[in-house]
């Protein structure tokens, strides 16, 4: 590893055709991409659209442009065909899972959206693709582990309705592997961090939205707020350090 990996992680897209969403969307792909020399990775956690229509996924396709590696997994409101239509061109890949190894740390992108519902849910067959994944690496390879939907509650009261469950099988995982230095996610709108089985669990900011605290308004939007980023930093100590960034327009 080079001095310092550095990854730009970005979430909830919500493209649907509007010019809000997709100048937002714009914005932290440019704050990104003119920042391109001193980063490694470009990763968006999911949501890329809003109802998962093949035209939004067209919108999105034209739209996310980078210089950088780019890794993506889907969220809740994504269709798992009409992305790997337009963004993986390979039907075999049933499962939005994705590995890229850049700079000496692995990323390791696992699907938890479930067909039709809001929750999610990692399946046995994507936790084995996981665990070979985390086998095969080099050993005491730092790793990052991402999925859109947080395995915990975060206080917003919708959103840990619709959280990921069946996490003690992941956490169960996690154990057998101390090089996995924090898990990566998206869902609730609201750059987050708190931790999921001893390790850092750190949420991207909405771009196309931020949700309300329970204490910040009576609406589920919060309006006032700009689109961000979460740039993750692992430095020779293998240890995470996230800056978030609003991005003006
Ligand atoms: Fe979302
Ligand atoms: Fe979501």
């Amino acid at each position: 590893m080079s001095e310092m990996f550095v990854v730009a992680h970005i979430s909830d897209l919500h493209f649907n055709g509007s010019e809000h969403h997709r100048s937002r969307v714009e914005s932290v792909l440019h704050y990104i991409n003119s920042r391109a020399e001193g980063i490694d990775a470009l990763l968006i956690t999911g949501d890329l659209v809003d109802r998962g229509t093949a035209a939004e996924y067209d919108e999105a396709f034209e739209t996310i442009h980078s210089p950088l590696p780019t890794v993506i997994t889907i969220g809740n409101h994504d269709d798992r065909e009409h992305y790997n239509d337009r963004f993986r061109h390979d039907p075999s890949l049933a499962h939005a899972n994705s590995s890229l190894t850049v700079n000496g740390v692995q990323l390791l992108l696992v699907d938890s959206s479930i067909p039709g519902r809001a929750g999610g849910y990692i399946d046995d067959d994507d936790l084995d693709w996981l665990e070979d994944q985390l086998h095969d690496a080099e050993p005491g390879t730092p790793a990052l582990v991402a999925f859109h939907h947080p395995p915990v509650t975060v206080h917003m009261s919708y959103m840990d309705t619709i959280r990921q469950t069946g996490e003690e099988r992941l956490a169960e995982l996690v154990d057998r592997y101390p090089n996995i230095v924090a898990f990566l996610c998206g869902h609730i709108h609201s750059a987050a961090v708190t931790t999921f089985a001893g390790r850092p669990l750190c949420v991207a900011p909405g771009v196309s939205s931020t949700l309300n605290l329970p204490f910040e308004g009576s609406g589920v939007l919060n309006e006032g707020q700009p689109p961000g980023i979460a740039f993750h930093l692992i430095g020779d100590d293998n240890r995470i350090v996230t800056h978030f960034r609003a991005v003006m327009d």
